[in-house]
């Protein structure tokens, strides 16, 4: 199905079911971040070409709300079997756009087709109700009321660099599912995998404007995209600054954030120290700890803190490390500015007096996988987030300072709890002011029918396959009255 990824291809944007070329601007060149290696080319829209994509969207929408909705589950079923047919492919070009290490590449195609599938059957039991008879005090009219789900309309969907398939994929499959139209912007460094995606989902059958893409940078046409007059609802995933951002741009229209995090585990005396040391390298680490949902802080109880920091600092130095063609867990970061960043948080802890285990060794964008003892408050790294391969241990007196440093970040993405003592954990739980607390288990999103949400600066809004949809919709009211 696919062309051959080669360096010098210009990669179009699916407008109105065509493949559009820009001429207003020249096109965008993109490296992949391993060894920098030019991949292709990208167009950069203008306020023009975005126009057409929006009217594309918009004229579509209408056809699009009335085709039943089996039709509709039917062709994101067949979408979604593309995805599987194509994973090799598609990985393929994700491990080198992204550096994603090439299991985890699979694993997000996999992930993705596994997604639609579950939306698809999910869409068919999105229902109305019908809200019994009443009337108000002293009137005789009784009423009942009818509701039914609507879409919103034109859904812009805008998703980040670290999962551009599967961060656009669910923002996508639940907006068509709903009834919606969609205008796709994916992330700079991913738009090459995220328009092989949206090639799925042409092949697979979705109508001519129904779907459409729009490449370009993102502090370029990011504001006349999301002020745009035929959007009605923002569906963004990427980081807070940016979803600030966007929040005061738009006014009144609906919006579904999902930003950033900094995720605390929080280790108990009683908890199973070899599991935990497992789950918490894993939550860390994978895909050099640039997911949102990372592990990027572990607060142990000082009684068992000696004992979990061996435990992870044996793991974290059996990580392999290397380029995302190989087997291994770390590569390169995205770019040189997220991993010039990284190296200042650990500069700063370490002139502020943490501990260095391991790391703190860098060949390019490549960083080793790092590893802190003894961080404390006054360090960067105790609050902000890396995303990259550094995990910083605060050592605790009790859970009480555990959930106070946890809950006075400005994130509230998640966090994790590892003890045996179910008590502790449900009361910890219930203190931490985050969108999902795991017990004994890393942070992650999923399985993806499960609510996920950030509070604070970590979201807005609940995505998961029928959160999505219903937010990707709304109940339309038609009140009967009957005369006594
Ligand atoms: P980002 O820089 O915020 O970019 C996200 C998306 O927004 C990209 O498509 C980007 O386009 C676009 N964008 C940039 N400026 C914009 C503007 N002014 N208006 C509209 N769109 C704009 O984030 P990222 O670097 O891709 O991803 C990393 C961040 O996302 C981390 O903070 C991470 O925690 C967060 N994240 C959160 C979740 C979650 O579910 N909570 C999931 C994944 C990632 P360009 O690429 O062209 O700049
Ligand atoms: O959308 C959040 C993403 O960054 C992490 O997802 O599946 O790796 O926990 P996951």
């Amino acid at each position: 199905m696919f062309e051959q990824i080669h360096a010098n291809h210009v990669y179009r944007c699916l407008v109105n079911g065509q493949w559009k070329e820009t001429s207003a601007h020249s096109p965008i060149e993109i490296f992949g971040p391993a060894d920098h290696t030019q991949v292709g080319f990208i167009q950069s829209f203008s306020k023009d070409d975005v126009d057409e994509a929006f009217q594309a969207a918009k004229a579509a929408q209408k056809k699009w709300a009335e085709t039943p909705i089996s039709v509709r589950a039917q062709i994101l079923h067949r979408c979604a079997d593309l995805m599987e047919e194509y994973e090799d492919e598609i990985a393929a070009i994700l491990s080198v756009e992204i550096s994603k290490d090439i299991a985890s590449a699979k694993s997000e195609v996999h992930r993705t087709a596994d997604f639609i599938h579950f939306t698809a059957d999910e869409g068919k039991h999105i229902e109305g109700e019908m809200v019994g008879a009443d009337h108000f005090p002293g009137f005789n009219k009784r009423r009942f009321s009818i509701v039914t789900r609507v879409p919103l309309g034109v859904v812009l969907a805008i998703s980040p660099f670290n999962y551009p398939v599967n961060l656009s994929a669910s923002k996508v499959a639940p907006a068509l599912m709903a009834g919606n139209s969609v205008v796709l912007k994916p992330p700079t460094s991913g738009s090459i995998s995220a328009l092989y995606m949206s090639e799925i989902f042409r092949a697979g059958g979705i109508p001519d404007g129904v779907l459409n893409t729009v490449t370009g940078l993102g502090s370029e046409i990011g504001d006349y995209l999301v002020k745009h007059p035929l959007v009605d609802f923002v569906s963004f995933t990427g980081s807070t600054s940016v979803g600030k951002h966007i929040a005061k741009q738009v006014g009144m229209i609906p919006l579904l954030m999902e930003l950033g995090g900094k995720d605390a585990a929080i280790v108990l005396e009683d908890a199973d120290l070899d599991e935990t040391a497992r789950d918490i390298v894993s939550g860390a680490y994978s895909y050099s700890g640039q997911r949102c949902t990372a592990v990027k802080r572990v607060l142990v109880i000082d009684s068992v803190a000696d004992e979990l920091i061996a435990k992870l600092k044996e793991k974290v130095e059996a990580l392999k490390v290397g380029m995302p063609h190989e087997d291994v867990q770390v590569t390169p970061l995205i770019n040189t500015k997220a991993a010039d960043f990284v190296q200042e948080l650990i500069d700063d802890a370490l002139t502020k007096g943490a501990e260095l285990l391991c790391g703190n060794k860098r060949e390019g964008n490549l960083i080793y996988p790092t590893l802190f003892d003894k961080v404390t408050t006054d360090m960067r790294l105790a609050w902000e987030e890396p995303f990259g391969p550094v995990l910083p241990v605060i050592r605790i007196k009790n859970a009480e300072e555990g959930i106070d440093i946890a809950n006075r970040s400005e994130y509230g993405l998640q966090s994790s709890v590892f003890t045996k003592n179910i008590d502790s954990a449900f009361n910890i739980a219930n203190q931490l002011d985050v969108g999902t607390v795991h017990l004994n288990n890393k942070t992650e999103r999923g399985p993806d029918h499960f609510p996920f949400l950030g509070v604070k600066s970590s979201g807005m809004g609940t995505q998961g396959i029928r959160y999505s949809i219903e937010a990707m919709s709304r109940p339309k009211v038609i009140v009967v009255n009957l005369e006594k």
